[in-house]
């Protein structure tokens, strides 16, 4: 049987293209859009099928929960139990790129959730991504379940461009596998050209289900930030600190996360991340390997000495900030990766440990870790790049491997269709109660408590009175 191969269109910031995105997006379509950070890809949360094949088209696990991006307190309450900390966190950062995890309400679509007992919620404030969230809202949509726009593993794009390869060909290695989809047509995949984002890596991931608010992803915004705010120590969950059997054994303990994998956000050559006084020893070794072309990232010409490399390719010096850093990484690192280098090559102003232990790094260590942790566990080598096709892209793994992205286990290959939990869509899921407005956030705030209830739904951010 021939499938019929769903289309793609690219569309623009135009109000009347946003307006058919939303519809497009509640009908069960795909639309990747602009946010701050990088792209999402967009699909409504509450339809089943649109979220099936957003985690078929990314080959994402399906134990993977996403992030649901609303457009406002009043969509986020549909989902979430908002808790005191977490409406403190939500008056002074939203709508921005901070994503909390919270409780989840009983009676909602799980389709997104992985099964877990919590939901992660964003509201994003790119114009466009607002835009479009609240057209979605207004006719009638409750969430977008958006993760990054790139096939499961990779590097996430920040640029319009990028992210067009990516679904393309996401669309057609999904074409030419076989799915057991409950609805195995993909839908029409469109993408809203945004230019480039702005941030450059993804929201902070910030947990405030339980009563000890933890960080699961670093991100734009910093710990230091988050800490002012609340007002206590908030650690920071290192994937390193999550024993591989815990994490295999319970969801529980933590869920089944991308943000705490060991590697993740990769490219497809191997990387190498150093300071200057490891970098001799570096290009000896890959010299001796046999490694010939190089791409470079803060490098200096002079540092390459007599070793006969040809460079493929050079970014010049690197930013001296880690959030200007951060806007450009994953542009960087994938010019570098398509260029015809065998490895990746990228120097750090201090030793990589030294800027580990600074807060202000932590995010962009926190990404330039995972996209160099299969190299540095010889899961790819410059010898396998050399073997194959030299421009090619995927060429040490092929798009679809996922051995190298979880440290743990082995992604779920779909053979089998989905396990979604059914649950009701919100037309017929019962309503929160609506009660009066309480006009600034409690003294004492205790995760534990549910505040929501108490909230006017139509409250703007500013009314939290959170916001300096
Ligand atoms: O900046 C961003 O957050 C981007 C843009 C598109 O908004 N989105 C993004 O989504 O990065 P994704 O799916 O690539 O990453 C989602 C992260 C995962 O790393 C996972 O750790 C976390 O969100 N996450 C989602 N639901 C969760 C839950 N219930 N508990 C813990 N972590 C969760
Ligand atoms: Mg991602």
């Amino acid at each position: 049987m021939i499938m019929e191969q769903a289309n793609f269109r690219r569309l623009s910031t135009d109000s009347s293209e946003i307006h058919e995105a939303a519809s497009h997006l509640r009908r069960g379509g795909i639309v990747a859009f602009p946010t701050e950070t990088v792209y999402g890809l967009g699909a409504n949360a509450a339809k089943q099928a649109a979220v099936e094949a957003l985690f078929a088209l990314k080959q994402r696990p399906s134990d993977h929960p996403l992030i649901i991006h609303v457009s406002g307190l009043a969509d986020a309450s549909s989902w979430a139990k908002l808790n005191p900390l977490a409406l403190r966190v939500i008056g002074a950062l939203w709508p921005g790129p901070l994503s909390l995890v919270l409780p989840r309400r009983p009676a909602i679509p799980m389709h997104a959730l992985a099964a877990q007992k919590t939901v992660a919620l964003r509201c994003p404030s790119h114009p466009v991504a607002r835009a479009l969230l609240s057209q979605f809202s207004a006719i009638g949509g409750k969430g977008v379940a958006a993760p990054s726009a790139n096939p499961y593993g990779k590097l996430s794009p920040t640029d319009p461009d990028h992210v067009e390869s990516d679904m393309r060909r996401m669309m057609h290695a999904h074409a030419s596998r076989r799915l057991r989809l409950s609805d195995p047509k993909l839908p029409d995949c469109w993408m809203i050209d945004g230019g480039p984002s702005d941030a450059g890596i993804e929201s902070t991931v910030l947990d405030l289900s339980t009563d000890e608010p933890r960080v699961l992803r670093p991100g734009v915004i910093s710990r230091e930030q988050l800490e002012s705010i609340l007002g206590m120590p908030i650690p920071l969950i290192k994937p390193q600190a999550i024993e591989p059997k815990a994490q295999k054994r319970s969801t529980l303990l933590l869920p089944k996360s991308s943000g705490t994998l060991l590697s993740h956000y990769a490219p497809n050559k191997p990387l190498y991340v150093l300071d200057e006084s490891l970098l001799a020893a570096k290009l000896a070794e890959l010299h001796e390997q046999g490694c010939r072309r190089l791409a470079l990232w803060g490098v200096e010409e002079k540092s390459i000495g007599d070793y006969e490399f040809e460079i493929s390719l050079d970014l010049g010096a690197l930013p001296d900030a880690p959030e200007l850093i951060a806007q450009l990484l994953y542009r960087q690192l994938r010019s570098m990766d398509e260029s015809a280098a065998e490895a990746l090559i990228v120097v750090l102003p201090s030793p990589i440990d030294m800027l580990s232990n600074d807060k202000a790094w932590e995010a962009v260590i926190d990404r330039i870790e995972r996209a160099s942790y299969a190299t540095k566990h010889g899961l790819i080598s410059p010898k396998a790049v050399a073997k194959s096709d030299p421009v090619g892209h995927d060429m040490a793994l092929p798009a679809d491997s996922d051995m190298m992205f979880d440290a743990f286990e082995q992604p779920q290959q779909f053979e089998q269709p989905q396990q979604f939990e059914q649950t009701q869509e919100f037309e017929h899921a019962p309503q929160t109660p609506r009660q009066s407005p309480q006009p600034s956030p409690p003294q004492q705030p205790s995760p534990g408590e549910d505040a929501t209830d108490d909230l006017d739904f139509d409250m703007s951010f500013d009314d939290l009175g959170a916001n300096p």
